[in-house]
């Protein structure tokens, strides 16, 4: 039962007289010792997580063995979703090549189509069997000067068209060395965000810049406190579909430590980029994610 029946049973309640007020609502008389925790834990209900591979500029129809092992041994792997981004030349066979696999692609315009020279639409990629699509991740903030304003575009554009948007945002070094992460990252989402979503439609990739590539990670506490940030801020702009966006985590994760990142709070799911390429390394981060 989600928070909205919740609150609907409660209003019924004190109608009929049958619940105690509390200072954080009505609660019916049996209920009334757990009711707090029980309208907390469902509010937070668990999210089924989920690792996205990013393969950026790697791969080529060689790599597409490496697509069908990953794919196979996920398949395996239950209660927690896995899916790639490979270049946009890879998104019709690695589909053919995974069948029933989640392929995404990691860019796309806002038009359905037009005079937009080397883009494509999420039309276009959806028909070649994309099921999701990276947008506004950091590299095309910086080498394409992607705003979040075009971001919230891209993602708009891509839900419109039935692709899951995975929406990234993260701070620089400077940034975060001038005590400015959350403000920079929770405005980047706030700008981000595509007009209207529910949970299915939308994640968050919470991206540092500097960890991205260079075998550093956010301490648990950072992300603890970013991903705790991020949810605040969709909370506030979405309402209580804010709770069902997932916070994925990204930037050098990897076998050794996706188990401790996976488990922290308001964590649901990675981006994963340089370890999703081979599933010798992939399929260990995939189990962490429900160790
Ligand atoms: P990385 O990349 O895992 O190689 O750091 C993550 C990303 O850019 O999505």
């Amino acid at each position: 039962m989600g928070k909205h029946l919740h609150l609907k049973l409660l209003s019924a309640l004190e109608a009929d007289g049958l619940g105690i007020k509390h200072s954080q609502g009505w609660y019916p008389f049996i209920a009334f010792a757990n009711a707090p925790e029980i309208i907390e834990s469902e509010t937070k209900m668990a999210l089924k997580k989920l690792i996205a591979g990013n393969w950026k500029m790697n791969g080529s129809r060689a790599a597409l063995a490496e697509v069908t092992a990953i794919s196979v041994a996920a398949s395996a792997i239950g209660h927690v979703e896995s899916a790639l981004a490979v270049p946009a030349t890879l998104i019709a066979p690695a589909f053919a090549a995974a069948p029933g696999f989640s392929i995404g692609a990691q860019d796309c315009h806002w038009n359905d189509a037009g005079a937009h020279t080397g883009c494509l639409s999420p039309g276009m990629i959806k028909e070649a069997g994309a099921s999701f699509v990276i947008v506004g991740h950091s590299e095309r903030r910086t080498d394409n000067h992607e705003t979040s304003a075009e971001v919230a575009k891209k993602a708009d554009a891509a839900i419109q068209a039935g692709l899951l948007a995975i929406v990234c945002v993260g701070e620089t070094d400077a940034e975060r060395d001038a005590g400015k992460a959350v403000a920079i990252v929770t405005g980047q989402v706030r700008d981000s965000l595509p007009g209207s979503a529910n949970g299915d439609q939308l994640a968050i990739a919470y991206e540092p810049v500097w960890a991205i590539g260079t075998g550093r990670t956010a301490s648990a506490a950072d992300v603890a406190e970013m991903h705790g940030a991020i949810r605040s801020e969709l909370v506030q702009q979405m309402g209580d579909v804010g709770h069902k966006v997932r916070i994925l985590y990204g930037g050098s994760v990897k076998a050794s430590n996706a188990a401790e990142l996976l488990h922290i709070p308001d964590v649901d799911g990675a981006l994963v980029g340089g370890a999703s390429l081979k599933a010798d390394d992939f399929i260990p981060i995939i189990k962490a994610a429900i160790a």
